[in-house]
């Protein structure tokens, strides 16, 4: 076969080089004919569209074409043409065609379309080969562009914080455990207790749940930064909105207040939800069509409206007002309950019909390193609650003053001792600031439209879920 160099099906779908000889390669979607003329539709997954190969059986022969079934990679060099059908602006006639590898019919799981997202979740190793996975996966590598040009452009340093950690963030005590011992022959002391003295750290080692304290003291010298990295939490919920391996965009910003940090949530979101518009229309409009009717619809929406800020308390009152006027809610709502996401939803999407902002929660419910407020209740903490979604970030103003850091901490039964580094920061020149954290994953569920966070990650963790 002649060599020429490749064109990206997105490239050559755009193209009017008509009478150009080029050359595409890909898997095939679907082969349909006649004895005289076989169609071939091929996706590379540079877009969600399919280049039209029209090739003359005679000519190449039918035995020859007889394995390139769906699922089958070939390259295909021939004249671009523009098409008689409708649909696509240019075709292909095949001069010559290469297989690369077929796909057996009668194995090949991607036969015909429509499969339940369930079904493709067990075959995750080849779902990106199909349309909805297609449009998902690029979107979601859209959106980590939009985040590092959000803050990039607004001086934020994308600042690197571990994976590997000895302190637990959130103190939810949802940790992995890292260790490199003999799990058959452990060391323990006269109490029964492990000893880690000799596993690989020296101590007890986890995976990181959130990078927030060392952003808090990166934010404390560069001013600005955010992370963007995996995050685990072994919280054993098997909802629609929880994996045990998650990405999270956690900004810190040194001198923001609780209002600014408000701000830069709601500009941030919207920032992603717009470039998401200009940059994944097709797969948009592919899933919009596909799963969601109302998807472009809400994503507009939530650009042309300002969220809804509201302290805790008064978003409990609306909801005990709800109960009183005969709302079933399947838990309890009263004030210092932590809200579940039926309640989070009722206040955006039921009441506001607008995105909200919930500040000011009580301090049981959230971590020891929030801002308390001078009402010795609540804290500074703030949930950005989402429609179809509930909680899409959750965030606060740091508490910066020592003593009043140091108490909570050993009320919430965080030790000292793990996070003296973390002291530090407010012991040598503290300063008010503020962050939050973005779940990467609960974004992408609200730019696609899925409904459950399984199909927004390459590969899902999950309580007994390991595979791939
Ligand atoms: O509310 P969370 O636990 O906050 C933190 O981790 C803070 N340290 C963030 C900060 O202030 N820098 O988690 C933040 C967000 C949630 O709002 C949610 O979007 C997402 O992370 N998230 C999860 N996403 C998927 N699966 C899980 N198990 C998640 N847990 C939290
Ligand atoms: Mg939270």
């Amino acid at each position: 076969m002649e060599t020429i160099t490749r064109t990206k099906i997105v490239d050559v779908l755009k193209s009017e080089a008509y009478g150009t000889t080029v050359n595409v390669k890909g898997w095939v979607r679907t082969r349909r004919g006649s004895k005289q003329v076989s169609f071939i539709a091929l996706n590379d997954g540079s877009t969600i569209n399919n280049v039209q190969i029209v090739v003359d059986v005679e000519k190449l022969g039918e035995e020859y074409l007889k394995p390139i079934t769906t699922g089958a990679c070939i390259s295909v060099n021939g004249e671009l043409v523009k098409s008689q059908g409708q649909g696509q602006n240019v075709e292909i006639q095949a001069t010559e065609i290469q297989i690369y590898g077929t796909a057996d019919p009668a194995t090949y799981p991607l036969q015909k379309k429509g499969h339940s997202l369930e079904f493709l979740r067990e075959i995750a190793h080849l779902r990106p080969r199909t349309n909805t996975f297609g449009a998902v996966f690029r979107i979601r590598h859209n959106m980590a562009i939009a985040i590092h040009k959000f803050f990039h452009e607004r001086g934020f340093f994308y600042f690197h914080t571990p994976i590997i950690t000895a302190s637990d963030c959130e103190g939810a005590g949802q940790m992995f455990q890292v260790t490199t011992m003999n799990l058959y022959d452990l060391k323990k002391d006269e109490n029964g207790s492990i000893v880690y003295e000799d596993d690989f750290f020296g101590k007890q080692a986890s995976l990181t749940v959130s990078g927030q304290l060392e952003g808090e003291l990166a934010a404390m010298s560069l001013g600005a930064i955010y992370t963007f990295g995996p995050t685990f939490r072994a919280e054993n919920s098997n909802t629609p909105r929880h994996l045990a391996e998650f990405w999270m965009i956690e900004p810190e910003v040194a001198f923001n207040e609780i209002a600014e940090n408000m701000q830069l949530a709601e500009d941030f979101i919207k920032y992603c939800i717009q470039w998401a518009l200009d940059n994944c229309m097709d797969d948009i409009q592919f899933l919009n069509n596909m799963f969601d009717k109302e998807l472009i619809e809400r994503l507009q929406f939530v650009l042309k409206h300002n969220f809804i800020r509201l302290p805790y308390t008064e978003g409990v009152k609306i909801l005990e007002e709800a109960v009183a006027k005969g709302h079933k809610f399947e838990f309890p709502i009263f004030w210092g309950a932590d809200l579940a996401s039926e309640h989070e939803r009722y206040l955006v999407e039921e009441h506001f019909k607008c995105p909200v902002i919930l500040t000011d929660y009580p301090k049981e419910i959230k971590s020891f390193y929030m801002k308390q407020n001078e009402d010795g209740k609540t804290v500074r903490a703030m949930d950005v609650l989402f429609p179809k979604i509930g909680e899409i970030i959750g965030g606060s103003q740091r508490e910066e003053d020592y003593e009043k850091l140091a108490r909570r901490a050993s009320e919430m039964g965080v030790p000292e001792k793990d996070i003296w580094w973390y002291m530090d920061t407010r012991r040598f020149g503290t300063a008010p600031h503020s962050g939050f954290g973005l779940g990467f994953e609960r974004l992408l569920l609200f730019v696609t439209g899925m409904t459950n966070i399984r199909d927004v990650i390459p590969f899902p963790r999950t309580p007994n879920n390991a595979e791939f």
